[in-house]
């Protein structure tokens, strides 16, 4: 029989408790939930849904989270017990669960224009271009807006030779931008270090090289950037980012696009722009670097 154990902590305390948790033989999952019980469900399977990820990344801005006790719930293999170094103030049984036999079948390959992004063990069809992605605890399965737009914006790039995936995720967009131009040179920069190694995984699944996985841009300048992250990052890049072209995305909403538009309107013209308006307004575009006049 699998079972639980509850441990009490704070939103400050909770992350590093969890590593080591996480570290010990037998954890099939953890769960943040409120010092009163309050569930929230944030084990590592539930991420695969990008909503449970929205929801898990508005649950850590509140201050309940960073200010507040926490219990962490661990979910447990039949026969697993941690070490006494964690303290345990509750604990219970649980009905057996398959996390990963759930998950696969929740998870499915998708056609993305010309791209196929889907799991290891499907099939993707002969005509698509094919970009295997493991699901883990990265974002970036192909199921999200914000991603389907850049690979859309992707595709109509004719070519490319030094090329920026900046927030990298799961790695599908620097995968995808490999299998477009052959001879690329690809750098990666992720600050999370599961998605690097999840990154380093979905690389080998499609039998592609590893490139650098940095977690700062480099020096030197690019021929393509793509950027799939929040506004606020976005906005740090806009001054000094050094390409000849920017698939950015990941804005929300009309007063998030203005803002970028503002942010990069010295040095970048925006060549096209397309919007989806499911799971929010979310728009991306594709600019080119201002050519500078000559003074006459
Ligand atoms: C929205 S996900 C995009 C993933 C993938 N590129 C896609 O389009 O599906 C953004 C990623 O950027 C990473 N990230 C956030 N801030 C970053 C920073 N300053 N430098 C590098 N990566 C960052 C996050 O860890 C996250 O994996």
């Amino acid at each position: 029989m699998q079972s639980f154990v509850l441990i009490p902590t704070t939103g400050a305390a909770a992350e590093e408790l969890s590593a080591s948790i996480w570290e010990q033989p037998g954890v099939l999952g953890i769960e943040e939930l409120t010092a009163d019980g309050g569930a929230f469900p944030i084990a590592g399977h539930d991420f695969v849904r990008f909503d449970a990820r929205q929801e898990y990344e508005n649950w850590l801005r509140t201050e309940q989270f960073r200010s507040g006790d926490l219990l962490l719930k661990v979910y447990l293999a039949a026969g697993a017990k941690l070490p006494a170094q964690f303290k345990i103030i509750g604990s219970g049984t649980v009905e057996p669960q398959d996390y990963l036999a759930a998950m696969r079948e929740q998870h499915h390959g998708r056609v993305i224009g010309k791209f196929w992004v889907g799991p290891p063990w499907e099939m993707p069809p002969e005509d698509k271009v094919p970009v295997l992605i493991e699901p883990g605890m990265a974002f970036g399965l192909g199921d999200h807006p914000t991603t389907q737009m850049c690979l859309k914006l992707l595709a109509g790039v004719p070519t490319a030779k030094r090329v920026l995936d900046f927030g990298a995720g799961s790695g599908v967009l620097a995968i995808a931008a490999a299998k477009q131009f052959s001879q690329s040179q690809l750098c990666l920069t992720e600050i999370d270090a599961q998605c690097r190694s999840n990154i380093e995984h979905n690389f080998s699944l499609n039998n592609l090289p590893v490139p650098p996985i940095l977690e700062s841009v480099p020096a030197g300048a690019f021929d393509l950037v793509l950027s799939n992250v929040y506004l606020e990052i976005l906005k740090v890049l806009a001054p000094s980012i050094q390409t000849e072209r920017w698939i950015v995305s990941g804005l929300l909403g009309e007063e998030q696009l203005t803002e970028f538009q503002h942010a990069i309107e010295t040095r970048f013209d925006c060549r096209q722009m397309i919007h989806r308006d499911d799971n929010g307004r979310w728009f991306a575009l594709e600019l080119c670097r201002r050519q500078k006049t000559k003074a006459i």
